[in-house]
Order: structure tokens, then C-alpha cells, then sequence
């Protein structure tokens, strides 16, 4: 990996928009499921950050759980294959489940879980991207709230990360490599 104080990082999205959205997909949830509870299933790492402030926004009744599986690896190409590497703790059954993710890529990812967890009998199941970059799909995947539809750039920074790298950043932002 290229020494990272030579990368480039160029703000796309500001906290404060990312923090604005983030609310009006919360108020969507609480009225979409008013007086019902909903299960939250967050995949790792990715979307902790995003799931984090998502929770804290919801005034319903909720609960919560993780899933993680391998997609990208050390470089910015996926390698087509997701494997499940955490399952959840506890049964869906009956629940109404939200599955959040940071980033709708190829669809791959998102296709599958949405597989595998429909088999699970949840009462409902709905997808929330924080954000959809739709030039790069490859399988369809529905998402019923995304934060924002970005173009085909790598992106780093509120939980998104270059190889472990930047999930801290408190912006979306593009990442350009330097040269080595
Ligand atoms: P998909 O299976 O191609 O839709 O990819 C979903 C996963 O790929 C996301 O959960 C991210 O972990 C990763 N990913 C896709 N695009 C980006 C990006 O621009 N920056 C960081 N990670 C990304």
C-alpha cells in the first residue's frame, strides 16, 4: 500500500448533509413502522458508524444485531464471492427487519444476505444503504432507504475504509491514490 499521507481525499458528501440524511431516513423508518418494533441488522465493519447515528434517530422500539461477511479485501476490486464470516445471534422470525449497509456497490453483497435472510421467515425485510453507487451493479438489489446516490468514485471516511484505513473520518470522501 502506497504511503497514506500521499493519497488524495476529496470531501464528496459533509458531515453535516451525511447527519441531515441520516434523520429524514429515521423519521421514514418510525413513521413506516409506527407502533411496531424493528430489528436492526447491521454488516460489519462498514456500516456501524452509519447504524450507530441511524439507531439513536428511530423512536420506535428496536432491537439489534450483526452480520459479517468478506467482500473487498486489501485493494478497491471485489472478488465476486461474498462469504458469510458472522452470522446473527438470534432468530428473525416474525421480526420486522432492517438491514443497513454503508454502500449498495455491485449489489452482490446485499443480494445475498437478502437471500439468505428472506429463508429466515422475518415479517418484513427492507434494505437501508447509506449510499448507492448504481453504474457499478451487477445483481439487482431493491433498497428502500438510501442516503444518497453517488457517482463511480472510491469512497472512504464515516465508516467506509481503504484497507482498515479511514473509517474514521467524519466526511465522505473520494480517495485517489498517490503513486508509488
Ligand atoms: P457490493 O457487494 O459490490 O455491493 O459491495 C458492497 C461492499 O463493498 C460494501 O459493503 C463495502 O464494504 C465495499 N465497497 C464498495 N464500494 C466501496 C467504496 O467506494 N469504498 C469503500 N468500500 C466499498
Amino acid at each position: 500500500m502506497p504511503a497514506r499521507n500521499r493519497n488524495h481525499l476529496k470531501v464528496l458528501l459533509r458531515r453535516t448533509a451525511i447527519e441531515r440524511r441520516v434523520q429524514v431516513i429515521a423519521r421514514e423508518i418510525s413513521r413506516d413502522f409506527r407502533g411496531e418494533s424493528v430489528h436492526l441488522i447491521g454488516v460489519l465493519k462498514g456500516a456501524a458508524i452509519f447504524l450507530s447515528d441511524l439507531i439513536r434517530q428511530i423512536s420506535l422500539d428496536t432491537s439489534l444485531d450483526f452480520m459479517a461477511v468478506s467482500s473487498y479485501g486489501k485493494n478497491k476490486e471485489t472478488s465476486g464471492q461474498v462469504r458469510l464470516t458472522k452470522d446473527l445471534d438470534t432468530s428473525i422470525q416474525g421480526l420486522n427487519v432492517i438491514l443497513i449497509e454503508d454502500i449498495l456497490d455491485t449489489g452482490l453483497t446485499l443480494n445475498y444476505l437478502q437471500r439468505i435472510l428472506q429463508q429466515r421467515r422475518p415479517k418484513t425485510l427492507r434494505i437501508a444503504a447509506l449510499l448507492d453507487k448504481p453504474e457499478r451493479r451487477i445483481q439487482a438489489v431493491h433498497a428502500d432507504y438510501v442516503g444518497f446516490t453517488i457517482p463511480n468514485e472510491f469512497v472512504v471516511g464515516y465508516g467506509l475504509d481503504y484497507a482498515e484505513h479511514y473509517r474514521n473520518l467524519k466526511d465522505i470522501c473520494i480517495l485517489k491514490l498517490g503513486k508509488e
